[in-house]
């Protein structure tokens, strides 16, 4: 896709350093990357691509593997075609279960890499390969080994949104829907942990469980953004509203939530909690599945600074807005934009991710997770 042609935005994220990544006030200069702004297609242009799209889904044994956050059409469609759309955790379960040979990932870079760890005989395709996030970004693979050399007794838990090169770094790798159980585990155990890179969700994590964490210093840009004080505000004006908060947000806004929880939790307890309105923290993108799968009750969007130029503030990822059908039929047709890992990271990246799938699906099964949480230093 051609940068000369499309609509880029500045966006502005922390960049955390090294010497600051263990205090939680340390120093995080604000650093500026870019996203690309796809053309909203119209309404013939939206139907023709989709038919492109499904023809060439079969033509090419590929399946769609889509999340929340992502343009509506492309949950939708996904779902239609036999995909699947979800959180980053069960992306990655899908993908590398599912027969297909080619597995076309709608989300960030993370989550194509993941699945190509997990199933490297697959191709695995995004439709833009430079959407990527702010807390892969701000977990550079040489800083983090030096945090992780600085503290060779603590067990190195790292969150999904990180590069390959951090994961082969880790012990275990957690999405949010998991982290609690998994670092709850490891407590017992008796671990030391150390934690990267988002801290939001790792102090949340922390207060939860009260394990001892040592905490690198990222954030999400968009959830960095709900402010609290407005939202106590907007709870004010809606009484018989629930509060529901994805973990990646601050510590102020998580504690007026009445459920913390990631995609996945978030769509479970608007489902299971009897209220007629919600007020969500998270990226704006999940409003399509909770209403669509809620149609009698109301989701506001809890309140951020408000929308600028820069998008800082639009409770949208830029990285994520960067998926478009036009980008998915071109990869299916082309076979560009394929995924690659180094194939010598695979390996070692692959271990703290097959430690989170069977802890996951032992949990899921009610199997006993004992076995499952090994010694510090058994990677
Ligand atoms: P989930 O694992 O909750 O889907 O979150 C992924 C993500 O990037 C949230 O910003
Ligand atoms: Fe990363 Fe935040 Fe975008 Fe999720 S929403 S992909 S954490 S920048």
């Amino acid at each position: 896709m051609n940068t000369m042609t499309t609509p880029v935005i500045d966006v502005e994220y922390e960049q955390p350093q090294l010497n600051a990544a263990a205090e939680t006030d340390g120093v995080c200069p604000t650093r500026h990357v870019w996203a690309r702004v796809p053309v909203e297609p119209s309404l013939p242009e939206r139907a023709a691509l989709k038919d492109r799209i499904r023809r060439l889904l079969k033509e090419k044994n590929a399946v769609m593997v889509s999340h929340y956050y992502v343009h509506p059409d492309l949950q939708d469609l996904a779902e239609e075609t036999g995909g699947l759309v979800s959180d980053s955790l069960e992306m990655a379960r899908f993908g590398h279960e599912h027969p297909a040979t080619t597995l076309l990932v709608s989300g960030v870079r993370f989550m194509g890499e993941t699945s190509k760890i997990l199933s490297p005989e697959k191709r695995v395709l995004m439709p833009d390969l430079d959407a990527t996030c702010s807390l892969d970004l701000g977990c550079p693979i040489d800083d983090f080994s030096q945090f992780c050399d600085a503290h060779p007794d603590r067990t190195v838990v790292v969150y999904a949104n990180t590069s390959a090169a951090v994961k082969a770094r880790s012990d275990w790798l957690v999405t949010s829907s998991c982290a609690l159980d998994i670092v709850r585990a490891l407590k017992e155990k008796g671990q030391k942990i150390l934690w990267a890179p988002d801290k939001h969700l790792g102090g949340y994590i922390q207060r939860e469980t009260g394990a001892d964490m040592l905490m690198w210093n990222g954030s999400c840009i968009v959830h960095d953004e709900f402010k609290s004080f407005e939202l106590a505000e907007l709870k004010k004006e809606h009484p018989k509203a629930r509060v529901l908060v994805h973990p990646e947000s601050p510590e102020a806004v998580i504690a007026l939530a009445d459920a913390v929880g990631s995609t996945s939790g978030i769509l479970r307890a608007a489902k299971e909690m009897d209220a007629p309105e919600f007020i969500v923290a998270t990226d704006k993108g999940m409003m399509h599945k909770l209403r669509t799968l809620n149609p009698g009750k109301t989701f506001i969007e809890a309140p951020t600074a408000g929308s600028s130029a820069t998008c800082k503030s639009c409770a949208h990822c830029p990285w994520m807005a960067m998926n478009s059908l036009a980008g998915l039929a071109q990869v299916l047709e082309t076979g560009s934009n394929e995924i690659h890992v180094d194939p010598a990271l695979i390996p070692r990246a692959r271990v703290p991710i097959d430690r989170m799938l069977a802890f996951t699906s032992a949990l899921k099964t009610g199997r006993s997770t004992a076995g499952l949480v090994p010694h510090i230093g058994a990677a």
